[in-house]
């Protein structure tokens, strides 16, 4: 049902954690299933993030997908950050159940919460970057 890379990044999660003064953090939550999501950001001069990480209060998948997002963020600039998408972490995983879709989701607008958290602290603005709700969505996705 998992492919070996959720299995992975679900028994050995990256970047597990808080960052200690971040330059940024984002939380979401999905209310359906009532999951987690906070990611921290610590991001240089150059608007490249150096580090990135998470804690996650959720399934197995929005573990893994979390582990994986933090991987895929770090090194890339703000606005290369706000390109990896859902589609982005799950095709990075294998790919994830349909019931579990919802958990990658969970995922970006995490990284997008975080990253909107940045601009916000820095009176910047990354386009494209939308203004998450109040933190916590209620749309599970379709599929879920
Ligand atoms: Fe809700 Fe995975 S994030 S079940």
């Amino acid at each position: 049902m998992y492919s070996e890379k959720v299995m992975d990044h679900f028994t050995n999660p990256r970047n597990m954690g808080e960052l200690e003064n971040p330059s940024s953090v984002g939380t979401v939550g999905n209310a359906r299933c009532g999951d987690i999501m906070r990611i921290y950001l610590d991001v240089d001069e150059n608007r490249v993030i150096r580090q990135c990480t998470f804690k996650t209060f959720g399934c197995g998948a929005a573990v893994a997908a979390s582990s994986m997002a933090t991987e895929l963020v770090k090194g890339k600039t703000v606005e290369e950050a706000l390109l990896v998408t859902n589609k982005t972490v799950m095709e990075a995983l294998d790919g994830l159940p349909p019931v579990k879709v919802h958990c990658s989701l969970l995922a970006e607008e995490a990284i997008h919460a975080a990253l909107w958290d940045y601009a916000q602290k820095n009176n910047l603005k990354i386009d494209g970057l939308q203004k998450p709700g109040n933190g916590i969505h209620e749309d599970g996705g379709e599929e879920y």
